[in-house]
């Protein structure tokens, strides 16, 4: 199991629904825990009918013959049925006559030439996704396609998504922060013919070179035929001529109206790759049908929205990652409450970014991630101290287990002791929440994610499913479908059954260890696959020790997490060296390698420890010993039995540093 960072703090203290929520946030769409136990009882018992129901708030094309049709692993929701995501984000909101109302309220780079603020409307986003869907199209993008978009935080992303979701072309959003290596690989996975993406990215008054990486990437990528760009830095980039197009020329001249292509509501509508416990990150499949209406429905209970009420929801999440997927604009736009996206660092020009923000905008919705909770803490009282905050209704976090003392931080520092906080679990695999408090009727614990969403039968079990009693350890599993469940990692259906449904036979297993206490609530103890949670973004030690064995110098090397103060885990990296560079340790070769694994895979999977070695600690079978491995990178004595360590003077060589 990863190691999360170990809490000093012990914090017992029961939260319950606020009056201050009470009073401002508009209807409560769950109001009471009996209603929470009748509805999630129902969503279990009858799934058919509570999903049609939730379903058919959303606009369809052409009805489902079907609720769901479960053939383990595969299930198909809303079976038959016709609709577009896109026209359910824009189309619907225009169509019941509030197309003037913001949708995206966009806050560029401070530190950039221009600093400025967009407000798009549903109209706007309309027009310009309309425009951009043609300009695909005039490229040859069709239904089916797989588009890459590698972007900054601009409003372009979110049109880039919702005009491949029109016209039925599936994206592949890729982190802007990831290098260009992994670009190649997931360009490669999808099949992907084009890719958009921008001049380069601002952050912290620098410019990411987002084009150059394409080009590089692009080196290796002989099917690529267009390369799109936003300009949005003016730095220089090299246009290859027949390749490349300026998005603005190719854009502005299209047509203001694209007809939504009628989608089946299995069709896909987009991968995201994510890490697992190989060296190759999976592209994680979701549907159209299934994932608009969990994200849509899940979006609207866990946070209450209501619109008409001066609702302004703003997730600090990247949109290249699932949470900007489905929490700034899949699951948002469709309730009606205008999303909030910003560009730049949290920290840039000055620490107090974020609660300048949700001042100026006046936030009533603020969802982040333990690591940035931790680091704001660090910053400082001061920064939001200078803001007023007093517009929040609801605090949520993702990511990560949440340390008590950061959960009470936010709930004093930024909720003001009156926001309930929404400690919201899920994956990428997911779609969207699985477990999570509802904010008006679900009392709280710090540190505990509470209690299963409508739809999903979570349980604790052991190896052979049987359900745990209270407070024992074990696997996390889901044990029958949800809409918003992946459909299949993209590719290989092989490694989709192995990953999830093979450990227990019928039930979809998440890789986390957690326990359920005597009140049914859920504490999630961290990942027990080799994938570590660094700053609440994914990662899977193999993916860091293959770019580490790509460098000359190493021969083998073993990623575990360590606790970190601000990240949760840290990237601990134990590594043998090549006879040619013994004697070249110390600090100058950390560097190189940190550096090395910065251009593999990008900045987040730079290791914060390397440790050089003679030989890693191995089982008889050759086996590494990470749990050995994670103590000595902790900095624990080790209660491991070692009895099968192939070498015991390797053991204190380690816990010394270096050799
Ligand atoms: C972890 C992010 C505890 C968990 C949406 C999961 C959490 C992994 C929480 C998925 C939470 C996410 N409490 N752990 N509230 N939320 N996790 O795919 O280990 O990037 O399996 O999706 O993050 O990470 P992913």
């Amino acid at each position: 199991m990863s190691q999360a960072i170990t809490s000093v703090l012990q914090e017992h203290r029961i939260f319950q629904p606020s009056e201050h929520f009470r009073r401002h946030i508009g209807p409560i769409h769950v109001p009471s825990m009996d209603a929470y136990r009748q509805t999630h009882a129902r969503s279990i018992a009858d799934p058919e009918s509570f999903w049609g129901e939730v379903a058919s708030e959303y606009h369809w094309i052409s009805p489902w013959s079907k609720v769901v049709e479960w053939n383990l692993p595969d299930a198909k929701w809303f079976v038959g049925a016709k609709t577009n995501a896109c026209a359910n984000c824009i189309d619907r909101q225009i169509d019941s006559g509030h197309g003037d109302e913001v949708a995206i309220i966009w806050e560029g780079e401070p530190c950039a030439p221009d600093p400025e603020v967009r407000r798009l409307t549903y109209r706007d986003l309309l027009r310009e996704t309309c425009r951009t869907a043609n300009a695909l199209k005039s490229l040859g993008v069709r239904r089916g396609d797989v588009v890459t978009i590698y972007m900054g935080m601009v409003p372009e992303l979110a049109i880039a998504m919702l005009a491949c979701a029109r016209i039925g072309a599936a994206h592949s959003v890729i982190f802007g922060g990831f290098a260009p290596p992994a670009i190649v690989d997931r360009v490669h996975d999808a099949k992907s013919r084009i890719i958009i993406t921008c001049d380069g990215a601002w952050r912290r008054g620098q410019i990411v070179p987002l084009k150059q990486n394409v080009d590089d990437a692009c080196a290796k990528l002989p099917d690529v035929e267009h390369v799109l760009v936003v300009r949005r830095t003016q730095s220089a980039v090299t246009m290859k001529p027949g390749r490349d197009l300026w998005w603005h020329d190719l854009i502005d001249s299209q047509s203001d109206t694209c007809p939504c292509e009628a989608m089946d509501a299995e069709d896909l509508l987009f991968l995201l790759y994510t890490s697992g416990s190989t060296g190759k990150p999976k592209g994680i499949r979701h549907t159209t049908g299934g994932y608009m209406v969990f994200t849509a429905y899940t979006a609207k209970m866990t946070f209450n929205l209501n619109p008409d009420r001066g609702q302004v929801y703003f997730c600090t999440a990247d949109i290249g990652w699932i949470t900007g997927h489905s929490y700034i604009v899949y699951g948002i736009l469709p309730n009606r409450v205008p999303t909030v996206m910003y560009e730049g660092a949290p920290n840039s020009p000055r620490e107090d970014r974020l609660w300048s923000m949700v001042a100026r905008h006046k936030a009533t919705h603020f969802y982040t991630a333990p690591t940035a909770i931790r680091a704001f803490m660090k910053w400082g009282d001061q920064h939001p101290k200078q803001h007023d905050l007093s517009s929040l209704i609801v605090l949520g976090t993702v990511g990560e287990p949440i340390n008590p003392e950061a959960w009470i931080w936010y709930h004093e520092m930024i909720g003001s002791s009156r926001c309930p906080i929404v400690d919201t679990m899920w994956q990428t695999e997911t779609g969207g929440h699985i477990i999570t408090p509802l904010p008006g009727c679900v009392p709280t614990v710090p540190g505990s994610c509470t209690l299963p969403f409508f739809g999903i039968d979570a349980a604790i079990v052991n190896e052979t499913g049987e359900e745990l009693e209270p407070n024992k350890g074990g696997l996390l599993v889901i044990r029958r479908p949800w809409p918003g469940m992946l459909r299949g990692i993209h590719g290989d259906s092989q490694r989709y059954f192995d990953t999830y449904w093979s450990r227990v036979p019928g039930m979809y297993v998440a890789g986390d260890g957690a326990r359920r206490d005597e009140r049914g609530y859920f504490w999630i103890m961290g990942r027990i696959d080799d994938v570590i949670n660094v700053s609440g973004h994914r990662l899977g030690t193999m993916e860091v020790e293959s770019a580490l064995v790509s460098h000359d110098a190493v021969v083998e090397a073993a990623v575990v997490g360590m606790p970190h103060e601000i990240k949760g885990t840290g990237i601990a990296a134990f590594v043998t060296l090549a006879p040619d560079f013994k004697g070249a340790t110390g600090d100058a070769l950390r560097r190189q390698l940190g550096e090395h694994v910065t251009r593999e895979i990008g900045a987040i999977a730079r290791p914060d420890m390397i440790r050089f070695t003679g030989a890693l600690p191995k089982t008889r079978s050759g086996k590494i010993m990470r749990r050995l491995l994670r103590d000595i990178a902790a900095g624990k004595e080790s209660t491991q039995d070692t009895t099968t360590l192939e070498d015991f003077s390797l053991l204190a060589k380690l816990r010394e540093g270096d050799e």
